[in-house]
């Protein structure tokens, strides 16, 4: 995709991130929690278009395993093909970091991320019951996998 470029997060770009991730999610993150992750060195990366910060996306990787915890991208950017971009940009990460498969969680509600999932290639594996809240009591978690190797 032309235009785009990736750069790592770092402490300092949390209060930007945090604007996009709010207008995002009905739960978002919190500040701690992308700081949580940014400490540890998982692969945390805003996504750019033009000067604009569109997106972001945060994946840890341990041994032969990645999981997927945050992928967004800001709503009045969703839907021109900047999420598939962005999967296929950490998904390639995790893979240059020797993972063989990433896994994710995503709200059985959540079409349009889960659909995405489906189209780049991941499979569902398993539900977690109630996994996430939700307005009025919680809702069930698709577990999803990806494999990185034939
Ligand atoms: C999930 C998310 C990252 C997807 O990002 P996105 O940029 O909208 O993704 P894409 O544009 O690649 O694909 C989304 C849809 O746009 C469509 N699309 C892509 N390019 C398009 C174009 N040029 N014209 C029209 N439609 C297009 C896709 O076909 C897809 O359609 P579908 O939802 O009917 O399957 C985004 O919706 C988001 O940030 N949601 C809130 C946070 C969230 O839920 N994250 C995932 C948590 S697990």
């Amino acid at each position: 995709m032309t235009d785009v470029r990736y750069q790592p997060m770092v402490p300092e770009d949390v209060e930007a991130v945090l604007k996009v991730e709010l207008a995002a999610f009905s739960h978002p993150w919190t500040r701690g929690i992308f700081l949580d992750c940014i400490k540890p060195g998982y692969e945390c990366w805003l996504m750019f278009r033009g000067e604009e910060q569109v997106g972001h996306t945060v994946l840890s990787v341990a041994g032969d395993e990645s999981h997927l915890l945050n992928i967004t991208i800001r709503p009045q950017d969703q839907k021109a093909g900047l999420g598939a971009a962005l999967l296929e940009f950490i998904v390639d990460r995790a893979r240059q970091k020797g993972a063989e498969v990433t896994f994710l969680e995503v709200r059985a509600s959540n079409l349009s991320a889960s659909r995405l999932y489906e189209r780049f290639g991941f499979n569902e594996i398993g539900r977690r019951p109630n996994y996430y809240p939700a307005a009025g009591g919680s809702e069930d978690a698709l577990v999803m996998a990806y494999s990185l190797v034939d």
